[in-house]
């Protein structure tokens, strides 16, 4: 079962900004959903403490290293290796939604990485790494908004 990335970065690779996202682009989160739609999504307890809910229609598995971390509406994990064993249970598309400790950590093991990047620079503290030259290019789409953005879908070689 595949297990992909999701995330959207600024121009300077920007994520985050603390418990943030910091911009606000039209469009962006539909295609968000429509990426994540009935999927189980993988992420780390400060993406969640950012989120504050479960997201509709989708699975969430929360990591923690803190064993007696729970929400209610959520699953817990320990590990991100845990976490995915859980989600191939589950059966659903896996998506590994964020933040940047966790992307670092899935790089090594995703088979698909859904990348949108937002043509502006924004100051963060979180950044996106960079994708490694093992991943091909397999589909780009540009978007017009208050923001413009561009999709882009990669998959391991
Ligand atoms: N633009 C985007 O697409 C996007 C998407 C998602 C998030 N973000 C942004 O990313 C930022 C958060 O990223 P972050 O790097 O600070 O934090 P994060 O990756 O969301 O969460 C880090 C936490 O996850 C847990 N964790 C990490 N690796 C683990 C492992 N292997 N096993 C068990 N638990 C593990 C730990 O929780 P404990 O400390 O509880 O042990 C750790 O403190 C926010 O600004 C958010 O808005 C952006």
């Amino acid at each position: 079962m595949k297990v992909a990335i999701v995330a959207a970065q600024a121009e300077n690779q920007v994520i985050g900004r603390g418990l943030e996202i910091p911009w606000k682009v039209k469009g962006e989160q539909a295609l968000f959903k429509r990426i994540t739609k009935n999927g189980t999504l993988i992420m780390g307890r400060k993406t969640y403490q950012g989120i504050g809910r479960p997201l509709p229609g989708r699975t969430t598995i929360v990591v923690s290293r803190n064993p007696d971390f729970a929400i209610t509406g959520c699953e817990t994990s320990t590990s991100l290796e845990l976490a995915i064993a859980r989600a191939i249970e589950i059966n659903k598309p896996i998506f590994i939604a964020g933040g940047g400790e966790l992307y670092r950590q899935a790089l090594v093991v995703v088979d698909e990485i859904h990348l949108t990047t937002i043509h502006t620079k924004v100051d963060g503290d979180i950044l996106f790494p960079d994708v490694p030259d093992n991943f091909n290019l397999v589909e780009e789409k540009t978007f017009t908004s208050n923001i413009n953005y561009t999709y882009r879908h990669f998959e391991r070689t």
